[in-house]
């Protein structure tokens, strides 16, 4: 799905919105870093694109009143970015849902029936099927439609606008184009600078034990930096967390660190909230009364067994674990 550095990259992906501000970004970036090798963009009218250096880009002009006409643009992609929205201002309430809501919910059913295994959402934060806001409940009922699609991956982003300015102002040249977290697939994980380097032999044990990857600094970094390019780094971070919180001797700091973990990983909605069931996230909740080593042991391993069964064959069927390997 991804490229190698320097990049031919392989694969086809589509962007929907590709005229915004995020998605002229995107779009941008997976030219230059040519990380596929199609890009298609679907929108409603046809671009007139800068010539930029990298992967040349498709375009397929489609009326998104009737979309399931348009069946084939959505078909053999490996992943779709969906950067598509408008507001009330401009659309009114019904053209707003419309926009937001169905045609996003409706492609993502189409790229899914056409064979898309990953499906990229620019969602909000503060996405909440049950809020009171029109723009919140509806951004919440996108990612339950485009999440109950059925995608091998379902990557949804919750970007604050005041957060892609602060970025923007020091991460992009033109203040007016989009985001930095957005931009995926790094080509290569980053080298872990400090750790060592392991041998062959002791990364060929990885394959088998996500424990032993994860306690080896250069194996946690690189899992780290994939899962990164993967969009799914909060697993590792929470685990990560819930390693050094286990260490803590300090009850006053053990309390601290368990106001954080739960702020920044477990509460609903949280900015790195992890995927855990009801019942975990209810038992955690009720540890967190009074915070004890073993406050999040149950939802770390829920976690752990997630990214064991998830992330770990990925992981060592990428490139970057082939040549450890070697
Ligand atoms: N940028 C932010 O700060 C931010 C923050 C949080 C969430 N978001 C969300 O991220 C998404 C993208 O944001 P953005 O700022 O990049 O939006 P944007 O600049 O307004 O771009 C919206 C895109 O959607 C397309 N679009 C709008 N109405 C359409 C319609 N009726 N039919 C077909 N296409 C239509 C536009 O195409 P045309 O060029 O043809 O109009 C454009 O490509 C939105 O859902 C937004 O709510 C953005």
């Amino acid at each position: 799905m991804a490229a190698a550095s320097g990049g031919s990259g392989a694969g086809s992906c589509f962007v929907l919105g590709a005229s915004g501000a995020t998605g002229r970004a995107l779009l941008r970036e997976l030219q230059a870093r040519r990380l596929f090798a199609r890009v298609t963009v679907i929108g409603r009218r046809r671009l007139s694109l800068a010539e930029e250096s990298g992967t040349a880009v498709e375009q397929v002009v489609v009326d998104f009143e009737r979309l399931s006409e348009h069946a084939a643009a959505f078909r053999g992609h490996d992943v779709g970015f969906c950067c598509l929205g408008t507001t009330r201002s401009k659309a009114g309430t019904d053209g707003f849902v419309r926009v937001d809501r169905d045609y996003v919910a409706q492609a993502a059913e189409l790229a899914w029936a056409g064979g898309c295994k990953h499906f990229v959402l620019q969602s909000s934060q503060g996405a909440n099927e049950h809020s009171r806001f029109l723009y919140l409940r509806v951004k919440g009922e996108v990612e339950k439609l485009v999440r109950a699609v059925g995608f091998d991956r379902c990557t949804i982003l919750r970007p604050a606008a005041k957060e892609i300015k602060t970025k923007l102002g020091t991460l992009l040249q033109k203040p007016d184009s989009a985001i930095d977290f957005i931009v995926p697939y790094p080509e290569k994980p980053e080298k872990p600078a400090k750790a060592q380097k392991p041998s062959p032999e002791e990364a060929l044990q990885w394959r088998d034990s996500l424990e032993k990857l994860l306690q080896n600094p250069y194996g946690l970094a690189s899992f780290r930096s994939f899962l990164r390019s993967e969009f799914s780094e909060e697993n590792a971070e929470f685990w990560v967390a819930c390693e050094d919180y286990k260490k803590t001797k300090s009850p006053v700091k053990m309390a601290e660190k368990a106001k954080r973990i739960y702020e920044e990983f477990i509460q609903t909605e949280a900015p790195k909230e992890v995927n855990i069931d009801h019942f975990t996230k209810a038992m955690t909740m009720k540890n967190l009364v009074e915070p004890s080593p073993s406050s999040f042991d149950m939802a770390q391993k829920r976690i752990f067994a997630l990214m064991e069964k998830d992330s770990l064959p990925r992981f060592v069927r990428s490139e970057f674990y082939q040549e450890l390997i070697k």
